[in-house]
Protein backbone atom coordinates (compact mmCIF):
# COMPACT_ATOMS: atom_id res chain seq x y z
CA UNK A 1 0.00 0.00 0.00
CA UNK A 2 1.25 3.02 -1.09
CA UNK A 3 2.44 5.47 2.21
CA UNK A 4 1.49 9.37 2.12
CA UNK A 5 2.77 12.30 4.83
CA UNK A 6 0.72 15.05 5.50
CA UNK A 7 2.13 17.92 6.67
CA UNK A 8 -0.64 19.90 8.94
CA UNK A 9 -2.39 16.76 8.60
CA UNK A 10 -4.74 17.74 11.63
CA UNK A 11 -5.91 20.91 10.35
CA UNK A 12 -9.23 21.36 8.59
CA UNK A 13 -8.23 19.94 5.37
CA UNK A 14 -5.54 17.66 5.94
CA UNK A 15 -7.85 15.99 8.19
CA UNK A 16 -10.81 15.69 4.92
CA UNK A 17 -7.78 14.79 3.01
CA UNK A 18 -6.82 11.36 5.48
CA UNK A 19 -10.00 10.48 5.50
CA UNK A 20 -10.15 10.33 1.62
CA UNK A 21 -7.07 8.49 1.31
CA UNK A 22 -7.91 6.03 3.46
CA UNK A 23 -11.22 5.37 2.00
CA UNK A 24 -8.75 5.03 -1.50
CA UNK A 25 -6.36 2.28 -0.11
CA UNK A 26 -3.68 4.89 1.03
CA UNK A 27 -1.81 4.30 4.30
CA UNK A 28 -1.68 7.87 6.46
CA UNK A 29 1.42 9.28 8.53
CA UNK A 30 0.83 13.50 9.49
CA UNK A 31 3.18 15.44 11.40
CA UNK A 32 1.68 18.60 12.73
CA UNK A 33 2.75 21.64 15.71
CA UNK A 34 -0.59 21.82 16.49
CA UNK A 35 -0.44 25.58 16.32
CA UNK A 36 -3.79 26.01 14.67
CA UNK A 37 -5.18 22.20 15.38
CA UNK A 38 -6.00 19.48 18.18
CA UNK A 39 -4.52 16.05 18.81
CA UNK A 40 -7.85 15.13 19.16
CA UNK A 41 -8.33 14.52 15.34
CA UNK A 42 -5.92 11.78 14.84
CA UNK A 43 -8.40 9.77 17.35
CA UNK A 44 -11.29 10.29 15.84
CA UNK A 45 -9.65 10.06 12.81
CA UNK A 46 -7.99 6.43 13.75
CA UNK A 47 -11.79 5.79 15.62
CA UNK A 48 -13.74 6.67 12.19
CA UNK A 49 -11.73 4.25 9.79
CA UNK A 50 -11.12 1.98 12.21
CA UNK A 51 -7.05 2.49 11.42
CA UNK A 52 -3.72 3.50 13.07
CA UNK A 53 -2.51 6.93 11.98
CA UNK A 54 1.11 7.52 13.45
CA UNK A 55 1.33 11.18 14.26
CA UNK A 56 4.83 13.03 14.79
CA UNK A 57 3.48 16.26 17.24
CA UNK A 58 6.47 18.42 15.51
CA UNK A 59 7.51 21.50 13.26
CA UNK A 60 8.38 21.76 9.76
CA UNK A 61 10.73 23.46 9.80
CA UNK A 62 12.62 20.71 11.55
CA UNK A 63 14.31 18.90 9.00
CA UNK A 64 16.12 16.32 11.99
CA UNK A 65 12.57 15.28 12.32
CA UNK A 66 11.22 14.85 8.52
CA UNK A 67 14.17 12.64 8.29
CA UNK A 68 13.37 11.23 10.64
CA UNK A 69 9.75 10.46 9.44
CA UNK A 70 11.33 9.64 5.95
CA UNK A 71 13.74 7.11 7.67
CA UNK A 72 10.88 5.84 9.65
CA UNK A 73 8.36 5.03 6.84
CA UNK A 74 8.59 4.03 3.31
CA UNK A 75 6.97 7.17 1.70
CA UNK A 76 5.73 7.52 -1.51
CA UNK A 77 3.98 11.00 -1.84
CA UNK A 78 4.16 14.16 0.48
CA UNK A 79 1.17 16.43 0.51
CA UNK A 80 2.31 19.85 2.10
CA UNK A 81 -0.70 21.59 4.01
CA UNK A 82 1.48 22.64 7.33
CA UNK A 83 1.44 26.50 7.12
CA UNK A 84 -0.36 29.65 8.45
CA UNK A 85 -3.26 31.01 7.03
CA UNK A 86 -4.92 34.28 8.09
CA UNK A 87 -4.62 36.95 5.71
CA UNK A 88 -5.18 39.61 8.17
CA UNK A 89 -3.51 38.13 11.06
CA UNK A 90 -0.52 37.79 7.72
CA UNK A 91 -0.50 41.62 7.39
CA UNK A 92 0.27 42.62 11.47
CA UNK A 93 2.71 39.57 11.43
CA UNK A 94 4.73 39.27 7.84
CA UNK A 95 7.73 37.77 9.14
CA UNK A 96 6.22 35.00 11.30
CA UNK A 97 4.12 34.07 7.73
CA UNK A 98 7.10 34.19 5.62
CA UNK A 99 9.21 32.53 8.08
CA UNK A 100 6.91 29.72 8.63
CA UNK A 101 5.33 29.03 5.33
CA UNK A 102 8.64 29.33 3.33
CA UNK A 103 11.31 27.66 5.73
CA UNK A 104 8.22 24.75 6.25
CA UNK A 105 8.74 24.23 2.45
CA UNK A 106 12.36 24.64 2.42
CA UNK A 107 12.96 22.26 4.85
CA UNK A 108 10.72 19.65 3.54
CA UNK A 109 11.94 19.49 -0.14
CA UNK A 110 15.41 19.30 1.29
CA UNK A 111 14.62 16.15 3.22
CA UNK A 112 12.58 15.05 0.42
CA UNK A 113 15.36 15.33 -1.78
CA UNK A 114 17.80 13.71 1.07
CA UNK A 115 15.48 10.72 1.31
CA UNK A 116 14.96 9.81 -1.98
CA UNK A 117 10.88 11.04 -1.58
CA UNK A 118 9.99 12.39 -5.40
CA UNK A 119 6.45 13.36 -5.29
CA UNK A 120 4.69 16.77 -3.56
CA UNK A 121 1.37 17.76 -3.61
CA UNK A 122 1.16 21.30 -2.24
CA UNK A 123 -1.50 23.28 -0.87
CA UNK A 124 -1.62 26.74 -2.78
CA UNK A 125 -4.86 29.19 -3.21
CA UNK A 126 -6.27 31.34 -5.30
CA UNK A 127 -5.27 34.08 -3.51
CA UNK A 128 -2.22 33.66 -5.86
CA UNK A 129 -3.76 35.56 -8.96
CA UNK A 130 -3.48 39.38 -9.63
CA UNK A 131 -6.81 41.12 -8.79
CA UNK A 132 -6.84 42.52 -12.58
CA UNK A 133 -7.88 39.34 -14.29
CA UNK A 134 -11.22 38.25 -15.47
CA UNK A 135 -13.43 37.05 -13.03
CA UNK A 136 -12.82 33.71 -14.28
CA UNK A 137 -9.18 32.28 -13.43
CA UNK A 138 -7.30 30.43 -15.86
CA UNK A 139 -3.92 28.88 -14.50
CA UNK A 140 -1.99 31.15 -16.90
CA UNK A 141 -3.02 34.05 -15.68
CA UNK A 142 -0.90 37.11 -14.51
CA UNK A 143 -0.13 36.06 -10.64
CA UNK A 144 0.32 38.84 -7.63
CA UNK A 145 -1.07 39.03 -4.05
CA UNK A 146 -2.03 41.77 -2.09
CA UNK A 147 -1.04 40.49 1.56
CA UNK A 148 2.28 38.63 3.28
CA UNK A 149 -0.08 35.32 3.53
CA UNK A 150 -0.41 35.06 -0.46
CA UNK A 151 3.20 35.89 -1.01
CA UNK A 152 4.09 32.96 0.88
CA UNK A 153 1.82 31.03 -1.45
CA UNK A 154 3.39 33.02 -4.69
CA UNK A 155 6.84 32.56 -3.28
CA UNK A 156 6.26 28.62 -2.05
CA UNK A 157 5.13 28.12 -5.67
CA UNK A 158 8.26 29.73 -7.49
CA UNK A 159 10.66 27.51 -4.99
CA UNK A 160 8.84 23.92 -5.89
CA UNK A 161 9.39 24.99 -9.85
CA UNK A 162 12.81 25.87 -9.16
CA UNK A 163 13.29 22.79 -6.99
CA UNK A 164 11.75 20.58 -9.65
CA UNK A 165 13.92 22.54 -12.77
CA UNK A 166 16.85 21.56 -10.94
CA UNK A 167 16.28 17.67 -9.88
CA UNK A 168 13.90 16.21 -12.53
CA UNK A 169 13.29 13.03 -10.31
CA UNK A 170 11.24 15.56 -8.13
CA UNK A 171 7.35 16.24 -9.56
CA UNK A 172 5.11 18.43 -7.75
CA UNK A 173 1.28 19.85 -8.16
CA UNK A 174 0.49 23.59 -6.51
CA UNK A 175 -3.01 22.48 -6.15
CA UNK A 176 -5.09 26.30 -5.91
CA UNK A 177 -7.68 26.31 -3.58
CA UNK A 178 -10.66 28.41 -3.87
CA UNK A 179 -12.89 28.65 -0.80
CA UNK A 180 -13.42 25.71 0.90
CA UNK A 181 -16.22 25.20 3.25
CA UNK A 182 -18.19 22.58 4.61
CA UNK A 183 -17.00 19.82 6.79
CA UNK A 184 -17.17 15.65 6.65
CA UNK A 185 -20.91 14.68 6.75
CA UNK A 186 -20.29 12.43 9.83
CA UNK A 187 -19.95 15.34 11.98
CA UNK A 188 -16.79 13.62 13.16
CA UNK A 189 -14.74 16.47 11.92
CA UNK A 190 -14.89 19.96 10.45
CA UNK A 191 -13.39 23.69 10.97
CA UNK A 192 -13.00 25.08 14.12
CA UNK A 193 -11.58 28.29 14.05
CA UNK A 194 -10.06 30.36 17.23
CA UNK A 195 -11.79 33.40 17.59
CA UNK A 196 -13.60 35.49 15.78
CA UNK A 197 -14.02 33.78 12.49
CA UNK A 198 -12.65 35.61 8.96
CA UNK A 199 -14.28 33.52 6.93
CA UNK A 200 -18.27 34.04 5.86
CA UNK A 201 -19.38 30.12 6.25
CA UNK A 202 -17.59 29.88 9.71
CA UNK A 203 -19.47 32.93 10.75
CA UNK A 204 -22.73 31.83 9.06
CA UNK A 205 -22.43 28.73 10.97
CA UNK A 206 -21.89 30.48 14.08
CA UNK A 207 -25.02 32.56 13.70
CA UNK A 208 -26.69 29.55 12.96
CA UNK A 209 -26.41 27.92 16.44
CA UNK A 210 -26.46 31.28 18.59
CA UNK A 211 -22.55 32.25 18.84
CA UNK A 212 -22.97 35.37 17.00
CA UNK A 213 -26.07 37.38 16.96
CA UNK A 214 -25.88 38.09 13.08
CA UNK A 215 -23.86 38.11 10.28
CA UNK A 216 -22.06 41.35 8.41
CA UNK A 217 -22.66 41.41 4.72
CA UNK A 218 -19.13 43.21 3.50
CA UNK A 219 -20.68 44.88 0.72
CA UNK A 220 -23.83 45.56 -1.17
CA UNK A 221 -22.58 47.74 -3.82
CA UNK A 222 -20.35 45.55 -6.12
CA UNK A 223 -21.40 44.86 -9.44
CA UNK A 224 -22.24 41.61 -8.63
CA UNK A 225 -25.92 39.36 -9.39
CA UNK A 226 -27.39 41.12 -6.04
CA UNK A 227 -24.18 43.38 -4.75
CA UNK A 228 -22.67 41.29 -2.74
CA UNK A 229 -19.13 39.75 -3.49
CA UNK A 230 -19.37 36.42 -5.59
CA UNK A 231 -16.59 33.37 -4.61
CA UNK A 232 -16.37 29.79 -5.78
CA UNK A 233 -17.17 27.50 -2.65
CA UNK A 234 -15.84 23.96 -2.54
CA UNK A 235 -17.06 21.25 -0.21
CA UNK A 236 -13.86 20.21 1.72
CA UNK A 237 -14.53 16.31 0.92
CA UNK A 238 -14.65 17.35 -3.12
CA UNK A 239 -10.92 19.21 -2.28
CA UNK A 240 -10.42 16.20 -0.43
CA UNK A 241 -10.51 13.84 -3.58
CA UNK A 242 -8.88 16.16 -5.07
CA UNK A 243 -6.12 15.57 -3.57
CA UNK A 244 -6.35 11.60 -3.94
CA UNK A 245 -6.46 12.32 -7.54
CA UNK A 246 -3.46 14.58 -7.74
CA UNK A 247 -1.59 11.53 -5.85
CA UNK A 248 -3.06 9.13 -8.21
CA UNK A 249 -1.64 11.40 -11.15
CA UNK A 250 2.05 11.51 -10.01
CA UNK A 251 2.04 7.77 -9.54
CA UNK A 252 1.44 8.16 -13.41
CA UNK A 253 2.47 11.06 -14.66
CA UNK A 254 6.18 13.42 -13.94
CA UNK A 255 6.52 17.19 -14.22
CA UNK A 256 5.54 20.18 -12.42
CA UNK A 257 2.18 21.71 -12.48
CA UNK A 258 -0.22 24.47 -10.97
CA UNK A 259 -4.18 23.43 -11.11
CA UNK A 260 -7.04 25.35 -9.78
CA UNK A 261 -9.45 23.85 -7.41
CA UNK A 262 -12.74 24.89 -7.68
CA UNK A 263 -16.51 24.07 -8.94
CA UNK A 264 -16.40 26.63 -11.61
CA UNK A 265 -19.46 28.42 -10.21
CA UNK A 266 -19.49 31.64 -8.24
CA UNK A 267 -22.11 32.10 -5.82
CA UNK A 268 -22.48 35.79 -3.84
CA UNK A 269 -22.92 35.87 -0.22
CA UNK A 270 -26.42 36.82 -0.16
CA UNK A 271 -27.05 33.34 -2.20
CA UNK A 272 -25.06 31.57 0.77
CA UNK A 273 -26.88 32.64 3.19
CA UNK A 274 -30.33 32.11 1.65
CA UNK A 275 -28.65 28.37 0.79
CA UNK A 276 -27.86 27.95 4.26
CA UNK A 277 -31.48 28.96 5.31
CA UNK A 278 -32.72 27.00 3.10
CA UNK A 279 -30.79 23.54 3.32
CA UNK A 280 -30.99 23.51 7.70
CA UNK A 281 -34.66 25.62 7.54
CA UNK A 282 -32.69 28.05 10.10
CA UNK A 283 -33.01 32.03 9.95
CA UNK A 284 -29.61 34.22 9.23
CA UNK A 285 -30.03 37.21 10.33
CA UNK A 286 -27.49 39.80 8.94
CA UNK A 287 -26.49 43.31 8.27
CA UNK A 288 -25.48 45.11 5.47
CA UNK A 289 -22.07 47.03 6.17
CA UNK A 290 -18.79 48.75 4.76
CA UNK A 291 -16.77 47.21 2.24
CA UNK A 292 -13.89 44.65 3.61
CA UNK A 293 -11.13 46.37 2.23
CA UNK A 294 -8.83 44.06 -0.17
CA UNK A 295 -11.85 42.71 -1.12
CA UNK A 296 -12.49 41.91 -5.03
CA UNK A 297 -15.96 41.50 -6.35
CA UNK A 298 -15.75 38.23 -7.97
CA UNK A 299 -13.58 35.68 -8.48
CA UNK A 300 -14.06 31.99 -9.50
CA UNK A 301 -12.10 28.92 -10.83
CA UNK A 302 -11.94 27.62 -14.38
CA UNK A 303 -11.52 24.02 -13.34
CA UNK A 304 -10.91 22.61 -17.00
CA UNK A 305 -7.33 21.73 -15.94
CA UNK A 306 -7.72 19.65 -13.10
CA UNK A 307 -10.82 17.84 -14.89
CA UNK A 308 -8.80 17.51 -17.87
CA UNK A 309 -5.37 16.05 -16.11
CA UNK A 310 -6.61 14.59 -13.09
CA UNK A 311 -9.89 13.34 -14.09
CA UNK A 312 -11.33 15.07 -10.96
CA UNK A 313 -14.25 17.49 -10.90
CA UNK A 314 -16.66 18.95 -8.12
CA UNK A 315 -19.87 16.94 -7.64
CA UNK A 316 -21.19 18.14 -4.28
CA UNK A 317 -23.81 20.92 -4.23
CA UNK A 318 -24.15 24.46 -2.13
CA UNK A 319 -26.85 22.87 -0.32
CA UNK A 320 -24.68 19.67 0.42
CA UNK A 321 -22.18 22.51 1.97
CA UNK A 322 -24.45 24.04 3.87
CA UNK A 323 -25.79 21.34 5.82
CA UNK A 324 -22.74 19.74 6.46
CA UNK A 325 -21.08 22.98 7.75
CA UNK A 326 -24.51 23.16 10.45
CA UNK A 327 -24.55 19.62 11.38
CA UNK A 328 -20.56 19.85 12.22
CA UNK A 329 -21.24 23.37 13.99
CA UNK A 330 -24.20 21.62 15.95
CA UNK A 331 -22.17 18.83 16.84
CA UNK A 332 -18.69 21.14 18.01
CA UNK A 333 -21.48 23.29 20.03
CA UNK A 334 -23.05 20.36 21.73
CA UNK A 335 -19.73 19.40 22.62
CA UNK A 336 -19.05 22.43 24.44
CA UNK A 337 -22.15 22.69 26.21
P1 LIG B 1 -5.42 24.66 9.11
O1 LIG B 1 -4.81 25.77 9.90
O2 LIG B 1 -6.67 24.04 9.61
O3 LIG B 1 -4.33 23.49 8.90
C1 LIG B 1 -2.94 23.75 8.79
C2 LIG B 1 -2.23 22.83 9.77
O4 LIG B 1 -0.82 23.07 9.68
C3 LIG B 1 -2.63 23.09 11.22
O5 LIG B 1 -3.03 21.88 11.82
C4 LIG B 1 -1.35 23.65 11.87
O6 LIG B 1 -1.25 23.25 13.21
C5 LIG B 1 -0.26 23.06 10.99
N1 LIG B 1 1.00 23.82 10.89
C6 LIG B 1 1.18 25.13 10.60
N2 LIG B 1 2.51 25.42 10.56
C7 LIG B 1 3.16 24.26 10.80
C8 LIG B 1 4.54 23.90 10.87
N3 LIG B 1 5.51 24.78 10.68
N4 LIG B 1 4.86 22.60 11.13
C9 LIG B 1 3.88 21.68 11.33
N5 LIG B 1 2.57 21.96 11.28
C10 LIG B 1 2.22 23.24 11.02
O7 LIG B 1 -5.62 25.19 7.62
P2 LIG B 1 -6.40 24.53 6.40
O8 LIG B 1 -7.59 25.36 6.11
O9 LIG B 1 -6.55 23.08 6.62
O10 LIG B 1 -5.34 24.82 5.25
C11 LIG B 1 -4.37 23.86 4.85
C12 LIG B 1 -3.46 24.49 3.81
O11 LIG B 1 -4.26 24.94 2.70
C13 LIG B 1 -2.70 25.72 4.32
O12 LIG B 1 -1.42 25.71 3.76
C14 LIG B 1 -3.52 26.88 3.77
O13 LIG B 1 -2.73 28.02 3.58
C15 LIG B 1 -4.00 26.31 2.44
N6 LIG B 1 -5.23 26.96 1.95
C16 LIG B 1 -6.33 27.03 2.76
C17 LIG B 1 -7.49 27.68 2.31
C18 LIG B 1 -8.71 27.80 3.20
O14 LIG B 1 -9.57 28.63 2.90
N7 LIG B 1 -8.86 26.98 4.25
C19 LIG B 1 -7.52 28.26 1.02
C20 LIG B 1 -6.39 28.15 0.22
C21 LIG B 1 -5.25 27.50 0.70
N1 LIG C 1 -17.81 38.08 3.91
C1 LIG C 1 -18.83 38.75 4.55
N2 LIG C 1 -18.91 38.66 5.91
C2 LIG C 1 -18.01 37.94 6.67
C3 LIG C 1 -16.98 37.26 5.97
C4 LIG C 1 -16.90 37.36 4.60
O1 LIG C 1 -19.66 39.42 3.92
O2 LIG C 1 -18.11 37.91 7.89
C5 LIG C 1 -17.76 38.13 2.43
C6 LIG C 1 -16.49 38.73 1.88
O3 LIG C 1 -16.58 40.12 1.78
C7 LIG C 1 -16.38 38.01 0.52
C8 LIG C 1 -17.00 36.63 0.79
O4 LIG C 1 -17.80 36.79 1.95
O5 LIG C 1 -17.15 38.67 -0.43
C9 LIG C 1 -15.97 35.54 1.03
O6 LIG C 1 -15.07 35.95 2.05
P1 LIG C 1 -14.11 34.88 2.78
O7 LIG C 1 -13.34 35.65 3.81
O8 LIG C 1 -14.88 33.71 3.23
O9 LIG C 1 -13.16 34.40 1.59
P2 LIG C 1 -12.13 35.17 0.66
O10 LIG C 1 -12.48 34.86 -0.75
O11 LIG C 1 -12.03 36.60 1.04
O12 LIG C 1 -10.73 34.50 1.06
C10 LIG C 1 -10.57 33.07 1.09
C11 LIG C 1 -9.49 32.70 2.09
C12 LIG C 1 -8.12 33.11 1.60
C13 LIG C 1 -7.89 32.60 0.23
C14 LIG C 1 -8.99 33.03 -0.70
C15 LIG C 1 -8.80 32.36 -2.04
O13 LIG C 1 -9.73 33.29 3.35
O14 LIG C 1 -7.14 32.54 2.45
O15 LIG C 1 -10.26 32.61 -0.17
O16 LIG C 1 -9.69 32.83 -2.97
F1 LIG C 1 -6.71 33.09 -0.22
Amino acid sequence: MSKVLLTGGMGFIGSHTAVSLIENGYDVVIVDNLVNSEEDVVHRLEKFKNVTIPFYNGDCRDENLLDKIFNEHDIEIVIHFAGLKAVGESVSLPLEYYENNLNATISLLKSMLKNKVHKLVFSSSATVYDEDNPDERVEGYKLGCTNPYGWTKFMCEQIIRDTCHANSQLNAISLRYFNPVGAHPSGIIGENPKGVPNNLMPYIQQVATGVRDYLRVYGNDYDTVDGTGVRDYIHVCDLADAHVAASKYLQNNKGCLEINIGTGKGASVLEMVEAFEKANKIKIPYKIEARRPGDVAINYANANKAYKLLGWKATRTLEDMCKDAYNWQCNLQKKHN
